[in-house]
């Protein structure tokens, strides 16, 4: 099979298009032919090796796992002995390690679910990480519930279109912050306000928030306190990436340091990989409440190129690779 491999940390020149082949499956586990992949920062993290954090998992030096992608959608082919979820011709969505290549490997039980039947593979692709990260920050942590002020901050990003649709569909009135050329976008995805971060700073509006869900990041906690009711949440999802250590996280970290000591709830949150969140995310999006966004489409052999427009940092909602 065509899989993009790297065996050296760096810039999107490290990412080739090889040989590789097809990953043998467990008794529990499905072969997946995909048809469709997203790009994450996730990617471009293990690409570059930075922030370092990510080498004490993924290689000191260079990486342990020379297969990139995670969020995936596709056709079954195989499926292990064990397997009763999936049988092949099965049209289904998740993540699995390895996704920029024509098959993956996913154990039954883990991050895979049947395709909605209203979405294109290229729709389904862009899921996975992104959906799951809104949905664990906006349903988990924050806990949005009808008629609760919520202010996504990045809200035309990848993580972003999904926490404006899923914080509309828990009820809540929702105000997005984005740059000029994504305020229409963010309108028609369901934001009530959208704040244009290039004309008006949205931490001087006078305006309280029961919840802010932080994806940009990048500003203080007092500036991010001045927005917040006496009793928000507010959830630190993403960051600038601030020296290479621990890039967004050292962000991210002030607001649970600051926590103890307000009568809000400041979070920095990590996401984890729910398989029940997947089957949410369906349910969501069968019945229309949330879409996902696509930006861009590359080729399998273009997914440097698609690194390098998320690199920009304002690719806007997802950009997806055909298979
Ligand atoms: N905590 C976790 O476990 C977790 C999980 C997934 C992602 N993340 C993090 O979450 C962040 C976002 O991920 P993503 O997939 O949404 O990335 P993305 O799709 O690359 O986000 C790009 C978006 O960010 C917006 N943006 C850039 N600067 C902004 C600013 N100053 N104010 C408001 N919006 C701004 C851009 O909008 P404009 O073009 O309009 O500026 C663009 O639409 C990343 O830092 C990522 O590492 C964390």
């Amino acid at each position: 099979m065509k899989a993009i491999r790297y065996t050296r940390y760096g810039s999107p020149d490290v990412l080739e298009l090889q040989d590789a082949d097809i990953p043998e499956i467990g008794d529990n586990e499905v072969l997946v032919r995909v048809q469709a992949a997203s790009v994450n920062p996730y990617d471009m993290h293990f690409m570059r090796g930075t922030p370092y954090v990510v080498r004490v998992g993924g290689g000191l030096r260079r990486p342990r796992v020379t297969a990139l992608g995670q969020d995936m959608a596709g056709q079954v082919e195989a499926v292990g002995k064990a397997v009763t979820a999936f049988k092949p011709g099965d049209e289904v969505y998740g993540q699995s390690t390895g996704s920029f290549a024509e098959y993956v490997s996913v154990p039954q039980d883990k991050m895979i679910r049947i395709k909605p039947a209203n979405l294109t593979f290229e729709q389904a692709a862009a899921v996975a990480v992104a959906g799951t990260t809104a949905l664990q920050a906006v349903l988990d942590k924050a806990r949005v519930k009808d008629g609760d002020r919520v202010l996504v901050n990045g809200a035309s990003g990848g993580v972003g279109t999904f926490a404006v649709q899923i914080a509309k569909a828990l009820g809540g009135v929702v105000t997005g912050v984005c740059s000029t050329r994504n305020v229409e976008m963010a309108g028609s995805i369901g934001a009530d306000h959208v704040i244009d971060y290039t004309k008006d700073d949205f931490t001087r509006t006078g305006e309280r928030y029961d919840v802010l869900i932080d994806v940009a990041g990048g500003r203080k906690v007092a500036e991010l306190r001045r927005i917040l009711a006496p009793k928000a949440v507010a959830v630190g999802v993403g960051g600038p990436d601030n020296g290479n250590w621990i890039g967004p996280l050292s962000g991210m970290a002030k607001l649970p340091l600051r926590s103890p000591f307000v009568s809000q709830r400041l979070i920095a949150m990590f996401t984890g990989q729910r398989p029940n969140d997947l089957a949410i995310l369906s349910e969501l999006m069968e019945s229309g409440k949330v879409t996902p966004v696509i930006d861009r489409a590359y080729s399998l052999g273009d997914v440097p190129e698609a690194m390098r427009y998320l690199e920009t940092g304002h690719a806007r909602a997802k950009i997806v690779i055909t298979i």
